[in-house]
């Protein structure tokens, strides 16, 4: 990868980090930020020493403070309406098979509570807050907040927060369902990382088939869900990985599965 000028990207036992590094804006998302993580992403996703993304901001400035309102500034309605940026951004989200873990590490406004809500699980600091602050700015939100937000915690609180503008903390996001776990400052990062690890630790198809059996609930109604959940069980019966889970269960004694990831 060329070099990086606005994440950070370690790798970790199976698990690939990426830190958003601009911390001079609060981690907004510039185009340059946006086109990094994104690279980032892919490259994580065609490595197959890698089985889950951790996505976090770096450890100053939080999460991400939403889309970079300078360079927003400056662009006409022409300008904005034929970039493609925040279609790649979710695009980019929608093409990644492996799990992502957001942990929000701080404040996530705006832009920055839309990528958190691309991520599949979140993590939060007690010190986090989640926002939608875009009214203040006369615009709304861009990149899903309103389509979002809504599903995960419902559409009066999801409301509340887009025609206000005001800021949720951690305790109350968890509450909402938005978060899976609040801890504190010093440890999210730490116990998301056990956390990815113990993920990457199944086999990684399975892994897949599972995300997106659960991301297609969003998509269809209940029948036609169920039905491609089913069919995506079934097809787990035809990966080594099945065999092997139920035969490590079986064993007399029983052992640990040995994932071949295929
Ligand atoms: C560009 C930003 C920024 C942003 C902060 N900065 N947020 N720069 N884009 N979104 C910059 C400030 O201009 C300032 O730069 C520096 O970061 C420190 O910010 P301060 O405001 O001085 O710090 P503080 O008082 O601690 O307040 C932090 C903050 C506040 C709560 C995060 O900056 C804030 O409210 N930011 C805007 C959040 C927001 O409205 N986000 C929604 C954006 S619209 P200088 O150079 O002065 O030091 C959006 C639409 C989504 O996201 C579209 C899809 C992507």
């Amino acid at each position: 990868m060329e070099s990086l000028s606005t994440i950070i990207v370690e790798h970790a036992e199976r698990v690939g980090l990426i830190k958003l590094n601009r911390p001079e804006a609060y981690n907004a998302l510039s185009r340059t930020l946006i086109k990094e993580l994104l690279q980032a992403l892919k490259l994580f996703e065609s490595d197959p020493s890698i089985g889950v993304i951790v996505l976090t901001g770096g450890d100053k400035k939080g999460f991400c403070a939403g889309a970079d309102i300078k360079e927003q500034s400056e662009l006409s309605f022409v300008n904005a309406y034929n970039q493609d940026y925040l279609k790649d951004l979710n695009d980019g989200f929608f093409a990644i098979h492996k799990p992502i873990i957001g942990v929000v590490n701080g404040i996530a406004l705006g832009g920055g509570c839309e990528l958190a809500m691309m991520c599949d699980i979140l993590y939060a600091s007690e010190t986090a807050k989640f926002g939608q602050p875009e009214i203040t700015l006369g615009t709304i939100p861009g990149a899903g907040g309103t389509q979002r937000l809504i599903r995960a915690i419902g559409k009066s609180k999801a409301m509340h927060m887009i025609l206000t503008g005001e800021t949720i903390s951690a305790k109350q996001a968890e509450a909402a369902g938005l978060v899976a776990k609040v801890l504190p400052a010093e440890q999210v990062l730490v116990v998301a990382m056990e956390t990815a690890t113990k993920i990457a630790s199944f086999s990684a198809p399975v892994l897949a088939m599972a995300k997106e059996a659960v991301n297609e609930a969003e998509e269809l109604g209940l029948k036609n869900g169920l039905h491609f959940e089913s069919r995506l069980y079934h097809a787990t019966f035809g990966l080594e990985d099945h065999a092997e889970g139920f035969q490590a269960f079986l064993a007399k004694p029983k052992r640990a599965a040995q994932w071949a990831h295929k």
